[in-house]
């Protein structure tokens, strides 16, 4: 039997509002994502994107329609297991980092890991794997203040990561980078799909969509393409050792969330 997708939603409809001042932010989306996977979602402002990810993300539910995450129907779930889902299945990226103030980058990777209850050493020898996969080992004790834009959306990529999700979803990740940091984030994510992570990566910016190997366009919240792309040229070489010591903490993580949401 074939695993089941990591995204399998139905007819998605987020509507706001009511009467005469109904949006449908959301007109009936259907959407399947394999493992693996690397998709793009494009649309222009207002097109449905950032209520898609919500959506996608469990952090909002569609007024009507159904979303499978990794084969949980999380229709059914209430807060708590919504959380734990949210920990255990989904790396979050988003445009403006969302790193805790004050912490150490170590400390902010090591956070997810602490909600998933865990151990101190553990926590400490994973976020470490991640730190490196993300190129950022020697700057473990840096806070956000001490360190560039582009570094602190790696540590963030890093946090996204430690946890082993079945997905990683980012909204707009370069939108607050420059051109070169922009490049070195987008280089990491590529290098994460390539050993096996799912990514979903929602933009406006044809650059970005450039990367994935899916391209899926929203307008007025449905969506109008989903076109498969052949894909960039592989991240610098110099990442691959990194990635492969980082393989195995990940294949442990894999374990541990299994029987964790069982
Ligand atoms: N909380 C909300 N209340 C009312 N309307 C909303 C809300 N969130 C989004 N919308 C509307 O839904 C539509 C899609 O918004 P959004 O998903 O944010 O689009 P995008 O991220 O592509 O810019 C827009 O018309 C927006 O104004
Ligand atoms: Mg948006």
């Amino acid at each position: 039997m074939s695993p089941a997708p990591v995204i399998a939603a139905r007819s998605l409809v987020k509507t706001y509002g009511m009467g005469d001042a109904v949006v449908h932010a959301l007109a009936g989306v259907d959407l399947t994502v394999h493992q693996g996977d690397y998709v793009a979602i494009m649309g222009s402002s207002g097109s449905g994107k950032s209520t898609l990810m919500n959506i996608l993300g469990c952090l909002d539910v569609p007024t009507t329609g159904r979303y499978l995450l990794d084969g949980i129907d999380v229709g059914g779930l209430d807060e708590r297991q919504l959380s734990l889902v949210r920990n255990r299945k989904i790396g979050f990226i988003f445009q403006s980092f969302n790193l805790v103030p004050r912490t150490s980058a170590v400390a902010q990777v090591e956070l997810p890991l602490a909600y998933a209850g865990v151990k101190a050493a553990e926590r400490r020898r994973r976020a470490m794997a991640a730190l490196t996969m993300v190129g950022l080992a020697e700057r473990a004790d840096h806070k956000p203040n001490e360190l560039s834009g582009g570094q602190q959306q790696r540590v963030a990529v890093a946090r996204a990561l430690v946890t082993a999700p079945a997905m990683l979803l980012a909204d707009e990740p370069t939108g607050n980078l420059d051109s070169h940091s922009t490049k070195e984030v987008l280089g990491i994510v590529d290098r994460l799909n390539a050993t096996g992570r799912t990514v979903v990566l929602i933009t406006h910016e044809d650059e970005v969509a450039h990367h994935a190997k899916r391209v899926i366009r929203l307008v007025d919240g449905v969506i109008v393409s989903d076109v498969r792309q052949a894909p960039v040229d592989g991240p610098p070489p110099a990442m691959a050792a990194a990635a492969e010591s980082f393989g195995q903490v990940a294949a442990e993580a894999e374990t541990l969330t299994q029987e964790a949401i069982r």
